[in-house]
């Protein structure tokens, strides 16, 4: 049942002719009054299609919001609190690019959506958890650079007979570097029986103790279609909220209770209200850097499917 906060958040949304995009580690409250609730791939895909509303609250960090405002230039994107920021993002600047790429003249450069526009705006393609190695295969080039993600690069390179060359070296998620096999092997003798999906920006040693890598809108998908009954969840814990609530039969367990992005908890529904009620805080991305960017976020539309 929805509370007075959440009903009145939905009136607004009538009346602002606004929708709520959400990813799936915004907290539960928040999940239930979103319109659309998905992993980077599927809101990228989403927020590359919204015709009918004028205003669009983005619940999720700066990269996921800015990647809508630079598909869609002449809305107006909104974000709840200014300060949700995702810190791997923050590793690679352009000029980081800018570098590697005179440093290997052939290779390409993929970059993770988890980058600032600045970055998108110097890539040839990029991609997302769900995407990667398809995103990679599509391309010509024989030497990849790829950033900022070092273990979603490992990942890649696990599928790929292609050169990956991380950029920067040690770029990484600290949400997913808290799991360790010894959580594995300690939930693995109290449940013998579960799936353990884990992210791919997990650490190689611990990607390689589960069952399958996935993304999160590809652990929603797999929970959903196995006929299996319990299942270990290595990502963030609002992953698990979502997936204990849309399967009620199923028992859903969490790698690590503390995996927690703190900046994805910023968006309140205070804020949330806040936001559509104020029209703020608008995303802004420079017009020049949005047009580069927007080439490379439609090319890795072009190869992708949700998985
Ligand atoms: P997904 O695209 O799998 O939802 O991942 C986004 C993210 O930020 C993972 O930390
Ligand atoms: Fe960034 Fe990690 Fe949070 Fe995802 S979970 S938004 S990669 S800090």
């Amino acid at each position: 049942m929805l509370n007075n906060l959440q009903m009145e958040i939905i009136e607004l949304k009538k009346e602002k002719n606004a929708i709520i995009l959400a990813h799936n580690y915004q907290t539960g409250d928040v999940q239930e009054i979103a319109d659309f609730v998905g992993d980077s791939l599927e809101l990228c895909i989403k927020a590359s299609h919204i015709t009918e509303s004028d205003l669009v609250v983005f619940c999720g960090v700066d990269f996921m919001a800015e990647t809508a405002a630079i598909l869609n230039p002449q809305k107006k994107i909104l974000i709840p609190d200014r300060e949700a920021e995702c810190p791997m993002a923050h590793m690679l600047p352009a000029d980081a690019v800018r570098r590697a790429r005179e440093k290997y003249p052939d290779a390409a450069v993929v970059l993770y959506v988890n980058t600032l526009a600045e970055a998108k705006a110097e890539a040839d393609i990029l991609c997302t958890s769900s995407n990667a190695a398809a995103v990679v295969e599509s391309l010509n080039e024989d030497e990849i650079l790829f950033g900022p993600d070092m273990n979603l690069a490992w990942y890649v390179s696990q599928k790929s007979d292609k050169m990956i060359i991380p950029i920067p070296e040690e770029g990484h998620c600290y949400v997913h570097k808290m799991f360790h096999e010894g959580d594995i092997y300690f939930l693995r003798e109290n449940y013998p029986d579960a799936v353990l999906l884990v992210h791919p920006e997990c650490d190689p040693e611990v990607q390689d103790e589960a069952d399958e890598v996935l993304s999160t809108g590809g652990m929603i998908r797999y929970v959903v279609e196995s006929n299996k009954e319990t299942f270990i969840i290595g990502t963030e814990v609002d992953l698990v909220t979502r997936l204990k609530r849309e399967n009620p039969d199923k028992t859903i367990i969490p790698l690590l209770s503390e995996a927690i992005c703190k900046t994805m908890k910023l968006h309140t529904l205070d804020k949330v209200k806040n936001s559509l009620l104020n029209e703020d805080f608008k995303v802004n991305v420079d017009a020049v850097i949005a047009d580069k960017a927007r080439k490379s976020v439609e090319r890795m539309l072009a190869v992708s499917t949700p998985k």
